[in-house]
């Protein structure tokens, strides 16, 4: 297992990677079609200011799963904090242990910044990532009723803090 940070040097190259990635990961149909993003969100979101991406490959360097985050440092007036924006492993990969290392990667990321917390938002009934967000020591602190539209269902969000 490998992390790749994505840069400005190797995005044009890899965008395309995590685009299909998330359209493999994310296959839940809503009103616009289905919830992946596409390059073009993928890489605006990449564009704002403490964005980051990292991705996961297998010892072979196949491509195995990516994160996508945001870290800002501490000012005068606030604590530096961190978001996992998307996360998202090859379908024919989960549960062999990338999703733990890409936030564990995304962790260090903030960190490295000044982080001291992460936030996150995940469907109600995701039992793959909130069982992975468990793990980690993530813990429920809000919910949002009614956050996710799908076609034929309305789930809630739970956002989930950890001190990183
Ligand atoms: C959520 C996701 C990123 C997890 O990635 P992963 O590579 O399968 O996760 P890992 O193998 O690192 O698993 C980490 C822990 O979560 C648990 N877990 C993972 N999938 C699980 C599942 N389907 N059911 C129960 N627990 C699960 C594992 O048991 C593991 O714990 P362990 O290390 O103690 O065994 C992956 O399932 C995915 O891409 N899902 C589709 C996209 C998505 O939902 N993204 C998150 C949006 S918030």
């Amino acid at each position: 297992m490998k992390i790749i940070k994505i840069t400005h040097e190797n995005v044009e190259q890899l965008g395309d990677i995590m685009a299909e990635l998330h359209r493999r990961a994310f296959t839940i149909a809503t009103p616009q079609g289905n919830e992946s993003w596409g390059l073009e969100s993928i890489l605006s979101s990449l564009s704002q200011k403490g964005s980051f991406a990292l991705l996961a490959t297998s010892a072979d360097d196949e491509p195995m799963g990516f994160v996508l985050g945001r870290a800002v440092g501490p000012t005068e007036k606030f604590d530096g904090e961190a978001e996992i924006l998307t996360i998202a492993v090859d379908p024919t990969n989960q549960n062999r242990g990338y999703g733990r290392l890409l936030v564990e990667g995304a962790a260090t990321k903030a960190r490295e910044v000044g982080a001291n917390k992460m936030y996150l938002e995940v469907a109600a009934d995701n039992i793959a990532a909130g069982s992975l967000y468990q793990k980690l020591g993530f813990k429920n602190i809000a919910r949002r009723v009614d956050y996710y539209v799908r076609k034929n269902e309305v789930v809630d969000a739970l956002i989930m803090e950890k001190s990183i």
